[in-house]
């Protein structure tokens, strides 16, 4: 029994700059330290990210959540032993009691639930990924293995993330020809670095966005697409054999009235016709997969959507599921989309999102591990895409230290447990 000594929170900053909860929860004779990430084109089912709204961190203080860690929390944890993550998991739904989490916010609960779980890996002298593969087949009965994921890296970056004219939100490389993980960054920093020639070249700035991928003003989503396919073809590789393209269009932020609006492109589409631009793009670039390709709540948009491209395309629902088991189910039951973004600050505890996760792997619904616009230096997810086997990771470009260490933790796991699986066969 690792009995929970002491739980601690502040409010530590992400790599917008703004605050977020870190939380430190330690047992006799271990601690371990969580930090929640933050969204920016957030899904409007999400739980709730509790901020101060004050004159303080430009109203996005989190001080009250942090206050809801150190008080009420803490009275209602402190003492229990820290591997019963399910039912510390329970306790802090039934303190919260909204469905939302808007009571104590569900940056408040997850920093909990996070610290709590690495906390309990620690004190067995364990991997966190190999805690995660034995807490889900536990509590599941479940015997899934463990392998390292498939990458998709954000290479250029728009909509939300970025100060440009973009309205697709993420244009990524998928390595699916690598060989390795590790191959797969190799690949994916060599493409990275020649994309910024490229663009350098042609004058364009290479700042970045939020998640570290270039963000110039363009003229439209091809070209964007252009760029990549050069980059790729620059560095030897051959696109839609070694390399693939996805996008992130998060069409919920440019659907208003009905129609989906294309700023740069100066077009406007109803979901038929954007079905249609989207279905042009497959059949010119190789992408294998679109997330949020109609607005969250466009189920006809969705179905339509699904029916013409769900055979030949990975098409993820982050913003139509927000990792919520019912919001899936719901979209199990309407055949849209086939595979789920999973984000755990979107439903607030590790209990919730391996339930979710686990309806998806049971409906043959593929799983994608994701961070954050906002993120920190906290690694979880690198260990949970291994621990639960989940065929693709999405953290980001290949640069900028809120990226490359969930990358770099991967690197690591990689490269001390030879025997791993690596999932590029979903791909092939
Ligand atoms: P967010 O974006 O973290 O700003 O919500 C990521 C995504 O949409 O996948
Ligand atoms: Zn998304």
């Amino acid at each position: 029994m690792s009995k929970i000594k002491s739980i601690q929170a502040i409010q530590v900053l992400d790599s917008r700059g703004y605050p977020t909860v870190a939380c430190k929860v330690a047992t006799e004779a271990h601690s371990a330290i969580s930090m929640v990430p933050s969204g920016a084109s957030t899904g409007s089912k999400e739980a709730l990210e509790l901020r101060d709204n004050n004159n303080e961190y430009c109203g996005k203080g989190v001080a009250k959540a942090v206050d809801n860690i150190n008080s009420k929390i803490k009275n209602a944890i402190i003492g229990m032993d820290c591997s019963q993550q399910f039912k510390i998991d329970d306790i802090l739904i039934e303190l919260d009691g909204t469905t939302t989490k808007s009571e104590l916010g569900a940056n408040s609960i997850l920093a909990v639930s996070i610290a709590v779980m690495k906390l309990a890996a620690k004190t067995k002298h364990i991997e966190l990924f190999q805690y995660v593969n034995d807490l889900f087949n536990i509590n599941f009965s479940s015997e899934i293995q463990m392998s390292l994921p498939v990458p998709m890296l954000n290479i250029i970056n728009g909509g939300e993330h970025a100060n440009n004219n973009i309205d697709i939100q993420e244009f990524m490389i998928i390595p699916n020809g690598a060989e390795s993980f590790s191959e797969s960054i190799r690949w994916s920093v060599e493409i990275y670095q020649a994309l910024k020639t490229n663009l350098k070249v042609l004058s364009y700035p290479t700042t970045v966005g939020d998640e570290g991928g270039f963000a110039p003003n363009l003229n439209s989503n091809q070209e964007a697409l252009d760029h990549i396919m050069r980059a790729i073809e620059d560095v030897t590789l051959k696109p839609g054999v070694d390399v693939s393209i996805a996008l992130d269009c998060a069409a919920s932020e440019f659907y208003s009235d009905g129609m989906y609006k294309l700023k740069a492109e100066k077009k406007s589409y109803s979901s038929t016709e954007f079905t249609s631009y989207l279905t042009s793009l497959v059949k010119s670039y190789p992408i294998l997969s679109i997330e949020d390709g109609m607005d969250e709540n466009d189920l006809k948009g969705w179905k339509f959507l699904t029916k013409e491209l769900g055979q030949k395309c990975q098409l993820v629902g982050d913003d139509l599921f927000v990792t919520n088991v019912n919001e899936l189910k719901e979209g199990i039951e309407n055949n849209v989309a086939n595979s789920i973004l999973i984000k755990f600050n979107q439903v607030g505890t590790i209990k919730e999102t391996f339930e979710t996760f686990l309806l998806a792997k049971n409906n043959n619904i593929k799983t994608i591990i994701s961070h954050r616009s906002g993120e920190t230096e906290d690694t979880t997810i690198s260990d949970i895409s291994v621990g639960l086997c989940a065929e693709q990771i999405k953290t980001g470009a290949p640069a900028r230290s809120d990226r490359t260490s969930k990358y770099n933790r991967l690197l690591f796991i990689e490269s001390e447990n030879q025997s791993l699986d690596y999932a590029n066969k979903i791909f092939n």
